[in-house]
């Protein structure tokens, strides 16, 4: 058996998680992290048949029945992942139609995923269905976009229109745009639910007055989905109070569409 701190994936959810923190998005136990796994990623590190405890999940997700999932705990800090992964790190196999976790590795203190695990799980459901290739979900608290949601319209087009507009690269990154949560009771299936539907149509989603999910097919990508309008949205607070004197136009916008070779949000471009 090979060492699971050398796994590829455990390295690299590490430094994800640290340099979550190092960003500010992640204060105290701010954010979640989850990682789908196959079987074949996992065998080599562990007895994929010796199961520390069953912890219920409290929903049902029968197309992720079998998958594994590498998933930051509840109450614990992104500070600390790096020095005691076994601690604020799950290895998890859901079963039983995905009502039930099965905890393979790590909660090493008795403890257990994060409590957005319904938004996490749901999410990930509708994104493989969109993208099969789709294994990360990431939540975290990043200032800006939280500060944004405070005094812009959560209007989902106007949102996503301002977001492009503050930086060249935004709606290169991301032309499926970003849409938008009211404020909810964090940590339900409710707001699993609201989520995952709104992850049908983008990989980023806004928790009004909370924070920000995203989504990709590997760390590195949901990370810089979340960057990217992050940017975007410090660059929206620094100006704000100020007379707009230029802006990125529609038919720029449509310039770079044909260079990068991506479609804007269908509607959202004049
Ligand atoms: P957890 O500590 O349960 O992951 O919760 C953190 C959080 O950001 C809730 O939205
Ligand atoms: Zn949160």
């Amino acid at each position: 058996m090979k060492d699971i701190m050398t796994a590829p994936f455990m390295v690299e959810m590490i430094r994800t998680c640290t340099n979550m923190y190092a960003h500010g998005w992640d204060e105290r136990n701010g954010g979640n992290i989850s990682l789908m796994l196959e079987e074949s990623d996992v065998r080599e590190y562990g007895d994929v048949n010796r199961v520390l405890r069953t912890i219920p999940t409290g929903f049902s997700a029968p197309t992720l029945d079998g998958k594994y999932f590498l998933v930051t705990g509840t109450g614990k800090y992104f500070k600390n992942v790096q020095y005691a992964p076994d601690v604020n790190l799950g290895l998890v196999k859901l079963t039983d139609g995905g009502t039930n976790a099965q905890l393979l590795w790590g909660f090493t203190d008795g403890g257990k995923f994060t409590s957005e695990f319904p938004a996490h799980m749901m999410s990930h459901a509708v994104r493989i269905s969109v993208n099969p290739a789709n294994r990360v979900v990431m939540h975290c608290h990043p200032t800006n976009l939280l500060a944004m949601t405070y005094v812009h319209t959560l209007d989902e087009k106007a949102f996503t229109r301002t977001l492009w507009q503050m930086c060249t690269e935004c709606i290169v990154v991301f032309p499926d745009g970003v849409n938008v949560l009211p404020w909810m009771l964090c940590g339900t299936n409710e707001i699993g639910e609201a989520t995952a539907d709104k992850m049908k149509t983008a990989r980023l989603v806004v928790w009004a007055q909370h924070g920000l999910y995203g989504a990709g097919v590997d760390l590195d990508e949901a990370f810089g989905l979340i960057e990217t309008a992050e940017k975007a949205a410090e660059i929206y607070m620094k100006i704000a109070h100020l007379p707009l004197v230029n802006t990125i136009t529609d038919d720029q916008m449509h310039l770079l569409e044909g260079r990068f070779g991506v479609k804007a949000r269908e509607g959202y471009l004049s």
